[in-house]
């Protein structure tokens, strides 16, 4: 392989970490972007060997500030090459649509789809005179199905989808492919740092308060079956090595691919009846 050029931002933990690191590793060089470059060191840890730690430049860019984007815009623009965008920065952020402030909605768009948007455009004048790249979009499972209790995240996510469809009949006919990675759940620390579920319907007199318990215990029981977030690493891995990205979407993790599939063959009804009595939900009309 000749060496190509991985853009990743969100590169300071979880699946951007450990992307920058299996990149680096393999031979590509790698622009490891993070809002927090102290966070950086763990690189240091992670990688044993010198030639693919030499391999990663890290460069600060926190996708909801605009001078921070400016100024990475700046510094890509002075002879930077990008083949491979991996837009990864993101959080999730949970709670009833009742119970949410619309700030918390704000917050979720503005850092996993208007950040998202916001270093696409930084990148593409780059790829267009290129005459080639490619662009994955890290979706989820959510960007696809929308899950109680986390409303922000879904329409963040089904946000991404609609946008990268629109971006990738754009830019197709410049060379750029683009696809969304459409992750199942994998253990990082997203599930915790960001999810508001658990302050928000925790309260006594919340009317979600049973809702909210039922689906803590599901989380809890499902949680050890998260995978390994090494195994989506692979995957970008494997995703930025491949000449062409003939889909749109790629589904990752165990059953996701099913799952996708069968939500979309059963009638809605029949969905919504089968989420309730996994969370053991029936009325919850007040008495
Ligand atoms: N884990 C899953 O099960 C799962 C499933 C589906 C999709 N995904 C998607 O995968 C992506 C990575 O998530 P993860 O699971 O690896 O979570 P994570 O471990 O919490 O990592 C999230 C990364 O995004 C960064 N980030 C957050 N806000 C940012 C901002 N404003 N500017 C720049 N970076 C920012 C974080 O930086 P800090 O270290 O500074 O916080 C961190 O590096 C997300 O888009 C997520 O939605 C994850």
């Amino acid at each position: 392989m000749g060496e190509k050029t991985v853009l990743i931002t969100g590169a300071s933990n979880g699946i951007g970490f450990l992307t920058a690191v299996k990149c680096a590793e393999k031979g590509f060089r790698v622009i490891a972007t993070m809002r927090n470059i102290d966070k950086a060191q763990k690189l240091d840890v992670q990688i044993k060997d010198k030639a693919a730690r030499d391999r990663i430049i890290i460069r600060q860019l926190d996708v909801t500030d605009e001078t921070s984007i400016a100024s990475f815009k700046t510094w890509l623009s002075k002879g930077e090459r990008v083949d491979i965008l991996i837009n990864n920065a993101g959080m999730a952020v949970g709670g009833f649509v009742e119970e949410l402030p619309l700030d918390a909605y704000r917050q979720q768009l503005e850092t996993n789809f208007f950040g998202l948007v916001a270093v696409t455009q930084a990148v593409l004048p780059l790829m267009r005179r290129q005459g080639a790249g490619k662009i994955l979009n890290i979706s989820s499972v959510s960007g696809v199905i929308g899950f109680p209790g986390l409303s922000p995240y879904a329409a963040s996510k089904h946000a991404v989808e609609g946008f990268t469809e629109s971006l990738r009949l754009e830019v197709v006919p410049f060379g750029i492919d683009v696809a969304l990675i459409e992750p199942g759940s994998f253990q990082t620390d997203i599930w915790t740092t960001g999810t508001t579920i658990p302050e928000q319907a925790a309260r006594n007199n919340s009317p979600y308060k049973r809702y909210m318990e039922r689906m803590k215990e599901k989380m809890a029981a499902s949680r050890p079956n998260y995978e390994d977030p090494v195994h989506i690493a692979d995957q970008l891995v494997r995703f930025s090595d491949k000449e062409k990205l003939s889909a749109l979407r790629y589904p990752v993790g165990k059953g996701v691919r099913t799952m996708l599939l069968f939500k979309k063959l059963v009638p809605w009804k029949l969905w919504e009846r089968m989420v309730h009595k996994q969370l053991k939900i029936s009325s919850m009309k007040e008495e």
